[in-house]
């Protein structure tokens, strides 16, 4: 059976991807489970930039798939911050409770019709015989006047995807990675990897 190893240490997006892949001929494996420790500068300008930097790295390690991912929040009025930066905005060991009070603070007094966002989640893959390709899938919607909701992480009680009124940390699991960026873009890699499987 052939094997991917998808370059992540999240427990949540391994449950994710393999929820995705079920059904495919496939073992899928994190890089951790697979003995893999590599040090990874993402001083990539793109989401597409990171994942390949990140599954190229660990691509080196190994001889199966690599998959590896990138996401993030880009606020429009705010030039798309966080965006590449979005887990190190305002540094990496403060609260999303801080962070997101931050943004709905910048975006003080701006109108509904201006506080467009969106999740961006880049998927790249890098094949035995170093090919690549890349995926970018986005969850379009706003940036809400306050934050709500318990479930999600990061930036979630602050967004509210289009056609919601309330925000995607109200969502359940399954809600969210139907619709989420991160779950179209597994989906979409996923379509593109079954020639390979
Ligand atoms: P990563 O590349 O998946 O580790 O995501 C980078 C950062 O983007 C996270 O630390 C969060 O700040 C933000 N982010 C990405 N996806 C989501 C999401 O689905 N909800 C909330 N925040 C997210």
């Amino acid at each position: 059976m052939k094997k991917i190893v998808f370059a992540t240490g999240n427990k949540d997006k391994m449950r994710e991807i393999r929820e995705i892949m079920a059904g495919c001929e496939v073992e899928i494996v994190s890089m951790k489970e697979e003995g893999i420790q590599v040090d990874i500068e993402e001083n990539g300008t793109t989401f597409e930039e990171n994942a390949l930097i990140k599954a190229h790295a660990v691509a080196k390690e190994t001889d199966a798939i690599v998959l590896a991912d990138d996401s993030g929040l880009e606020i429009d009025y705010l030039n798309k911050e966080p965006g590449v930066y979005s887990a190190r905005y305002m540094g990496e060991d403060t609260s999303y409770t801080i962070k997101n009070q931050n943004l709905i603070e910048r975006l003080e007094g701006v109108p509904k019709e201006k506080r467009t966002a969106r999740f961006v989640c880049a998927i790249a893959a890098v094949l035995p015989d170093g090919e690549d390709m890349v995926v970018r899938e986005t969850m379009e919607g706003i940036i809400g006047y306050e934050a709500e909701g318990e479930n999600g992480f990061g930036y979630d009680p602050i967004f509210y995807p289009d056609g919601y009124t309330c925000s995607s940390a109200t969502l359940s699991r399954e809600e969210k990675n139907e619709i989420s960026h991160r779950g179209k873009a597994l989906r979409s890699m996923k379509e593109k990897l079954k020639k390979y499987l």
